[in-house]
């Protein structure tokens, strides 16, 4: 099939455009930040290691921020997420939570793994050790089952 000379120079500043749109947002700043960890959870090793290994990204101050982190819009959907999960439950800020508020994340942990709500679904592909087995959810489901006396 042959399109008229007109469509096809249509099709070509368009992408031309999208391109020169592409290049430009790469130049908006994004914050990338890992701001200090003032007071890390106190879990057993265990519980933490899974932790470390499935959420730590969005709900830590230590977020590993992997390359394509570098191009836009990749990079504000990162920040979009990291932020949000950060505000909602931070493991390098556990300690500062008042006691009640720290066990009622506790109680929610178990309830977005055990639904599988968490870690997100379109991060586990991307980070398959991040996904979570079945002892790993058992292990997550014990510390949250505990409360506080499960330390
Ligand atoms: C890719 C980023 C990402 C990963 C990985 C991730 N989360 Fe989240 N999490 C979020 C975001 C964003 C929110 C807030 C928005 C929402 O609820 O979807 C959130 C919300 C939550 C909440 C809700 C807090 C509340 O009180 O309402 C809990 C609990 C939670 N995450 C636990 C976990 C646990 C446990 C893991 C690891 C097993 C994990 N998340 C892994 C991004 C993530």
């Amino acid at each position: 099939m042959t399109y008229p000379l007109r469509v096809k120079r249509i099709v070509r500043v368009s992408l031309l455009i999208l391109l020169a749109l592409f290049v430009m947002i790469q130049f908006v700043p994004v914050a990338k930040t890992n701001p200090p960890v003032t007071g890390e959870i106190v879990a057993p090793a265990d519980v933490k290691a899974v932790f470390r290994k499935s959420c730590y990204d969005c709900h830590s101050n230590e977020t590993v921020y992997p390359w394509y982190n570098r191009v836009a819009p990749v990079s504000w959907l990162l920040a979009r997420d990291v932020t949000s999960g950060r505000k909602q439950l931070n493991f390098s800020a556990w300690q500062q939570m008042p006691q009640d508020r720290q066990n009622r994340k506790r109680k929610k942990i178990w309830k977005e793994v055990g639904s599988g709500d968490m870690p997100l679904w379109f991060y586990v592909p991307l980070h398959p050790a991040a996904k979570m087995s079945d002892s790993d959810k058992a292990i997550v489901k014990a510390w949250s089952d505990a409360g506080p006396a499960g330390k």
